[in-house]
């Protein structure tokens, strides 16, 4: 049994978190929370009846295994570094850091402490994304070529919480919400080494007074991080990916898209599909049905438990969410952000 605590209770952990080790009541048991608003962490604890709450998390560290970090991104390394060094393994949420430099602190306390750190890129544990790396292990694409990936949301800036302010989340759209299939895209090509990253980023849209936007309101005027990015990346193998990411783009429909194509086939991801030539014609096949579960919170904690106690392999693994880190600062940087 893993004793687990959560730091941060807001709607990442009430809504995904919690409920997903609590359903695994059968590894785990969710012994305390923290917040540094205690009134909230009070009512999260009566509505998922977890016996113990922490003002200050260094105070759970004697009372837990594991935990589960869910602040925002401005606290991921020093409470990952802080639970790590108590002998405490992490699952932190995404993006791993506010910038790799961090993440590469967060993985040094990993090794020195042998202690797992896990990155809640739950993409990766979608049925779909899960498909598409086998397919992609057993050869049925090839050698990837070319990867092909949209984050995109039709006017839908995050009017709650702290996600329009750098300083506490370090950007917008790309760190927030295009990391994900960025993530997704780079594992499913197997993390091949990054050459060249060129980016462009936009917010000229949520600094203009009296936008529509579907996810509540939001201040025009504190609004610093980016609603829109495009970003062109290479890679050691030639390979090359293409991304956009977008909080507030004015298109048709949100659209969430990564294909891949390759020396010997191609996919899509969302919804699963694969082309290809076989007996001397070409195929565009769709899954009827794919094994997995529907909500990815479930795989993605029983990895990180399983890592815990030394019975599987984590998934994501800090490094590969480091690259994303390093990538994204990149992008930042070659848009003269950084
Ligand atoms: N995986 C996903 O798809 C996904 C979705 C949403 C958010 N997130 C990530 O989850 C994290 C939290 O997002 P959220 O939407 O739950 O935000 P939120 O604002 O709803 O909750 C954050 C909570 O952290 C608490 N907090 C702030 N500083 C703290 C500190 N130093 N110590 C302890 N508690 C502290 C706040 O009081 C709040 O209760 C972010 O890193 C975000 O990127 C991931």
């Amino acid at each position: 049994m893993i004793r687990v605590g959560i730091i941060g209770v807001g709607g990442i952990a009430k809504g995904r978190h919690i409920p997903a080790f609590l359903q695994l009541s059968d590894l785990c048991q969710v012994k305390a929370l923290s917040d540094v608003n205690m009134v909230q962490a009070k009512e999260a604890a009566a509505q998922f009846n977890i016996p113990h709450v922490f003002e200050n998390y260094q105070d759970m560290f004697t009372e837990v295994d594991a935990v589960c970090i869910c602040t925002p991104n401005k606290f991921h390394a020093e409470i990952s570094i802080a639970a790590l060094e108590a002998g405490v393994h992490v699952l932190c949420e995404k993006p791993m850091a506010l910038s790799a430099a961090e993440c590469e602190a967060m993985l040094a306390a990993s090794k020195k402490s042998g202690k797992v750190l896990a990155i809640a890129y739950h993409y990766r544990f979608m049925k779909e994304l899960q498909a598409a790396k086998k397919l992609m292990q057993e050869g049925e694409i090839g050698t990837p070529l070319v990867a092909r990936v949209q984050a995109l949301r039709y006017r839908k800036v995050p009017g709650w919480g702290v996600f329009t302010n750098k300083a506490l989340q370090g950007g917008g759209s790309l760190i927030d919400y295009g990391c994900h299939l960025l993530d997704s895209a780079i594992w499913l090509m197997g993390n091949p080494k990054h050459v060249t990253v060129n980016g462009c980023t936009y917010n000229v849209l949520s600094k203009t007074p009296g936008q529509v936007n579907q996810w509540g309101s939001f201040n025009h005027e504190t609004f610093d991080v980016d609603d829109h990015v495009t970003a062109y990346i290479t890679f050691e193998n030639g390979a090359s990916l293409l991304l956009e990411t977008s909080w507030a783009a004015n298109i048709k429909q949100d659209t969430e898209h990564i294909s891949i194509s390759g020396t010997a086939g191609g996919l899509n991801v969302f919804p699963f599909e694969w082309y290809g030539a076989k007996h001397g014609m070409l195929f565009n096949s769709e899954a009827a049905w794919i094994p997995g579960e529907e909500d990815p919170s479930i795989p993605q904690a029983a990895n990180f438990l399983a890592a815990c106690m030394g019975k599987a392999e984590l998934v994501v693994k800090p490094e590969e969410a480091l690259q994303v880190s390093q990538i994204i600062d990149a992008i930042y940087e070659s848009a003269g952000q950084l």
